[in-house]
């Protein structure tokens, strides 16, 4: 079993898939990447678009079909990607369900924050999720402009029990050195519990994943590729991830003092 925890294959639901053929050629494309099991997480609350958990349900049957009868051997869950926004507590705790946790489990819910800041109500919000039995899974934080400057903000949003994915173009270099550069950071901090496709299109954000691993047996250790391949196995059946420590950042060495004096 190969699991993708992180991807938009769903046609007519957000900026991925537009059509049944689109959703087709991206199942392949997961099928070339040696994916069998994919959680679709469209986007919900982005601003953008709005995907209450009720029409994911029906799209997923309905892709599960048509990859039936076109005989791609992968399998689609539902999940959403959720955004970042004020009530995700209160609309998880409603009686009438619009949110979906990944693959219907307990606890891993996937959300994704701003790309060029970290919202100073974020701590407060991944903790009362926490307090409610979720496990935040944060989508792709080497895209977050505030997290690339100062990683160490991801390292204490982990140090509390939060998870992390990266986006295999990320790490297979497909965006630029500057993502690559992060992600290897990220991970060799242990930072990063997922490697995870965002695939979105087979023309310019396929899924990407061959080469993320490749790349990380090559460069990190295969070790390194077992234990996220193993995680998105854990996280789809709702067992306990394996969270390795976090490694803080080293402070900047702070200016000399003048003199002594101050
Ligand atoms: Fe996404």
């Amino acid at each position: 079993m190969n699991v993708d925890i992180h991807n938009h294959i769903l046609w007519g639901l957000d900026d991925g898939a537009q059509s049944p053929e689109e959703t087709l050629a991206l199942a392949r494309d997961a099928v070339q990447n040696g994916i069998t099991h994919v959680i679709a997480t469209p986007h919900h609350m982005d601003g953008k678009y709005e995907n209450p958990a009720s029409s994911i349900m029906q799209r997923v049957d309905e892709a599960n079909r048509l990859l039936t009868e076109h005989e791609v051997p992968l399998t689609i869950l539902p999940g959403m990607e959720l955004h970042l926004y004020g009530e995700i507590v209160q609309d998880f705790q409603a009686a009438k369900q619009t949110l979906l946790t990944l693959n219907h489990t307990q606890s891993y819910v996937l959300l994704e924050l701003p790309y060029d800041h970290v919202p100073a109500y974020t701590e407060r919000l991944l903790f009362d999720l926490q307090m409610e039995g979720y496990i935040p899974v944060i989508a792709h934080p080497e895209r977050n402009h505030a997290i690339r400057e100062r990683p160490s903000t991801l390292y204490r949003m982990v140090e509390r029990g939060v998870l992390a994915q990266i986006t295999a173009a990320s790490v297979a270099g497909k965006f630029s050195d500057k993502y690559q550069e992060i992600s290897r950071k990220l991970i060799e901090h242990n930072l990063i519990h997922f490697i995870a496709s965002d695939a979105h299109n087979v023309t310019r954000r396929g899924f990407a994943l061959k080469a993320a691993y490749e790349w990380i047996d090559h460069k990190l250790g295969q070790q390194y590729t077992r234990f996220f391949q193993e995680n998105a196995c854990r996280l789809i059946s709702g067992r306990d991830i394996a969270a390795p420590s976090p490694l803080p950042f080293e402070r900047k060495k702070k200016r000399k003092k003048f003199l002594g004096l101050f």
